[in-house]
């Protein structure tokens, strides 16, 4: 018999992913911090925050225009909401893709109270008409109706209430220029060093009423890609684990354990991540390979991999982005057991590493 056909064809690589799975839209609310001295880790972002909240308090105004940018997981939506709430104003959230209609911005924008923040997330899939409407609403607080269509169309202009707009993108490179310029504060989230997940797992764990020892936090920690959403998630399904084979703890041995039947390994791989290093190494010889042909052999779309999986990898120094394509680092090479290539060749010791070429590499 087949193993159960659920709707995902590969139901284990959903455990480490960074995105949002589809109950977690429910369950993640319970577990955002409610206030920003709550929130883990990012030192420099909250300090930048909490000068920008202080400064607007003082002065008695909205907030700054403010974009997060960053890999899936890392908290933007989370902070989002933090910076409404040490506010004391009121949030409405739209993102990119939803938007259709200029209306739809008009009802959130004339919607906003003094000092409300509008949250649009995946702004970098605004249309480009809604963006251009979106500007003199950032900058005067304008809102231009049309009334009629055509060369000597009508239209009116509204005065709105003055607001902040908060965007968040895991893709700041396709964010326009103009886009980009409104903003009066950006902000990068990195991620998270495994000392802070272990804070991040521990507090969550306080809040779910989970039990678990230092031992067990750090093991879920060290294996959550650097990622909050997937710590949580690892701390969710292990729970389920320590509830029905152990007394319901969670330990060292009892998280190993667990995350062993899941499928994660001691660096936090995936069964996703393991298929893009071995197509890598065995396919394409370590590389340089393009993104485009990665893709194909994995059947996976570029973006995904772009977006997903490659800043994770990139960051455990298992792949580097070069301008020729992407290529494994000897660290690929061991953790899979195969031989270095001859000097001269991609990823072999002396040859052209992160390492001797600094900034040959794509930044973002
Ligand atoms: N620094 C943090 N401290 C505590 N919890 C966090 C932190 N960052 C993220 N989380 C939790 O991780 C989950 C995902 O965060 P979210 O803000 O939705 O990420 P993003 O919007 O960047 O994809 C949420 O449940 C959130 O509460
Ligand atoms: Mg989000």
């Amino acid at each position: 018999m087949t193993p159960s056909s659920s709707s995902s064809p590969n139901p284990r690589h959903e455990v480490t992913t960074p995105q949002a799975l589809p109950e977690e839209r429910e369950s993640e609310p319970g577990l955002r911090p409610s206030r920003l001295s709550e929130f883990v880790g990012q030192e420099r972002v909250r300090e930048a925050l909490q000068i920008a909240i202080d400064a607007a308090k003082g002065r008695g105004e909205p907030l700054d225009h403010l974009l997060f940018h960053g890999p899936p997981g890392l908290g933007k939506t989370t902070l989002a909401a933090l910076m409404a709430a040490e506010m004391g104003v009121q949030m409405r959230t739209s993102s990119g893709p939803v938007l259709e209609k200029a209306a739809d911005l008009v009802a959130l924008l004339t919607a906003q109270e003094e000092g409300d923040i509008l949250f649009i997330d995946e702004i970098h899939r605004l249309r480009p008409v809604l963006e251009e409407f979106l500007y003199p609403a950032m900058e005067d607080r304008k809102v231009e109706i049309r009334l009629s269509e055509g060369a000597h169309a009508q239209t009116m202009t509204m005065q709105i209430n003055p607001f902040t707009l908060v965007g968040a993108t895991t893709r700041f490179g396709l964010l326009t220029a103009p886009m980009r310029a409104r903003f009066g504060i950006v902000q990068r989230l990195n991620f998270y060093p495994p000392e802070e997940l272990a804070r991040i797992v521990s507090r969550s764990a306080y809040v779910l009423g989970v039990k678990t020892t230092t031992e067990g936090a750090q093991e879920l920690a060290r294996r959550s890609r650097g990622t909050p959403r997937v710590a949580n998630r690892l701390l969710r399904r292990v729970r389920d684990y320590a509830q029905v084979r152990a007394d319901g703890v969670i330990d060292g041995e009892v998280a190993r354990a667990a995350l062993r039947l899941l499928d994660v390994d001691e660096y936090g791989l995936d069964e996703m991540d393991v298929r893009i290093l071995r197509a890598l190494l065995e396919k394409f010889g370590g590389g340089p390979v393009g993104l485009g042909s990665l893709a194909v052999a994995l059947g996976e779309d570029q973006e995904t991999l772009e977006e997903v999986y490659e800043p994770f990898l990139i960051q455990e120094g298992f792949l580097v982005r070069t301008p020729r394509g992407r290529m494994a680092t000897p660290r690929t090479f061991e953790r899979f057991g195969f031989e270095l290539p001859g000097p001269g060749a991609a990823g072999a010791p002396g040859s052209a590493g992160p390492d001797s070429l600094p900034g040959l590499f794509e930044r973002e």
